[in-house]
């Protein structure tokens, strides 16, 4: 049995490069594992937000993950900055970070190129993310490709405290996805599918209706080849599509090219429309009669008890590992 933690900002809404990157992994890894699911609420604000925006995204985060098939019987659903252990463990890690190690990190040069007044907590986002993991002893982190560069950052931190304090921070694993991983934009399929990219089109989001979906995919680019192949390289445009209709059908890249050999690409973005449809169609359902339930606010209320308990016990650790507060 693995313990499992992963984390997603409600700074937006979803993408299906959140859905097939992190959240439809999730599920599965229920059966038999620990898990723990986050709404990082805390990462967010790193970044200016409106409130009453933000509110309403963390709601419905939430329900999105019990959509997609969170049981709250078998995993532990909860909003970080309801666990303040949270903050305090990024501190502790703070001190154990460098400087020079975050300011390499790519997504705090990518967020602060350019920008005047960039916020410090832009640059200590990773020992706060470290901080999520490390609390409850986490074996394994699904996240996406872009992630993985704060997963290795984690494990030095661990491994950095362990050394220099006392050996009781567990060291993760990422768990990275082989298809999936990165999806990309539909108008710039060079870049990574973005919650807040300002063009619209090049985004499909878990809660886009089904005329705009098959908008999207049909206005995506591609190239005047004509030929449904996987070559990331030289067909970016294409080769996503793949990625995405096999993520949705669970089919392989493989077996779908072949399918659509010698057919053109309005066939085959019409059929992906339609897998993409199909499949979020039941997760919206479920949102839509969870985002008002009360029985939203019981789950976290009880996520939110149950991550504090363990969280604290590590933190204390942490502390009288280090030499701060009093032993009790
Ligand atoms: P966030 O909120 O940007 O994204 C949530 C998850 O979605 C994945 N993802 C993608 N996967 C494939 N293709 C894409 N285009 C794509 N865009 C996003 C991300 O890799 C991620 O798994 N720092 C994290 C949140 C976090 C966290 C944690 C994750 C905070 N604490 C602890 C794991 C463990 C983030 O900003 O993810």
């Amino acid at each position: 049995m693995s313990t499992i933690f992963s984390g997603i900002q409600p700074s937006g809404s979803l993408t299906i490069g959140n859905y097939l990157g992190a959240l439809s992994r999730f599920p599965k890894m229920q059966d038999d594992n620990q898990c723990y699911f986050c709404i990082v609420d805390e990462h967010a604000i790193t970044v200016p937000q409106d409130r009453l925006k933000l509110r309403n995204e963390i709601r419905s985060l939430a329900a999105l993950y019990l959509s997609v098939g969170i049981d709250p019987e078998r995993s532990t659903l909860f909003i970080q900055s309801e666990v303040p252990a949270h903050t305090q463990m990024a501190w502790i890690l703070q001190c154990v970070a460098y400087v020079g190690e975050l300011e390499r990190m790519t997504q705090y040069k990518d967020k602060s190129a350019g920008k005047d007044g960039v916020s410090a907590g832009l640059l200590t986002y990773p020992p706060l993310m470290a901080a999520d993991i490390l609390l409850y002893s986490t074996t394994m982190v699904p996240v996406g490709e872009d992630q993985k560069q704060h997963i290795e950052l984690t494990r030095n931190l661990a491994e950095r405290f362990n050394r220099q304090h006392n050996d009781i921070l567990t060291v993760p694993e990422p768990h990275i996805p082989e298809q999936g991983a990165r999806i990309m934009s539909l108008q710039d399929p060079t870049s990574k599918m973005s919650k807040s990219d300002d063009n619209h089109k090049a985004t499909i989001f878990m809660l886009d209706e089904p005329k705009q979906i098959e908008k999207k995919i049909k206005s995506a680019v591609t190239d005047s080849e004509g030929v449904v192949e996987y070559k990331p390289d030289d067909k970016p445009g294409i080769s996503n599509l793949l990625n995405i209709y096999a993520g949705f059908s669970g089919e392989s890249v493989a077996d779908i090219s072949e399918k659509y050999a010698g057919k053109g690409y309005g066939e085959f973005k019409q059929d992906l429309a339609q897998v993409v449809i199909d499949g979020l169609e039941p997760i919206q359902k479920r949102y839509y009669e969870l985002y008002e339930s009360e029985e939203l606010d019981d789950i976290l209320d009880q996520g939110a008890d149950h991550a504090n308990r363990v969280a604290n016990k590590m933190l204390m650790k942490a502390k009288k590992a280090m030499g701060i507060g009093r032993v009790h």
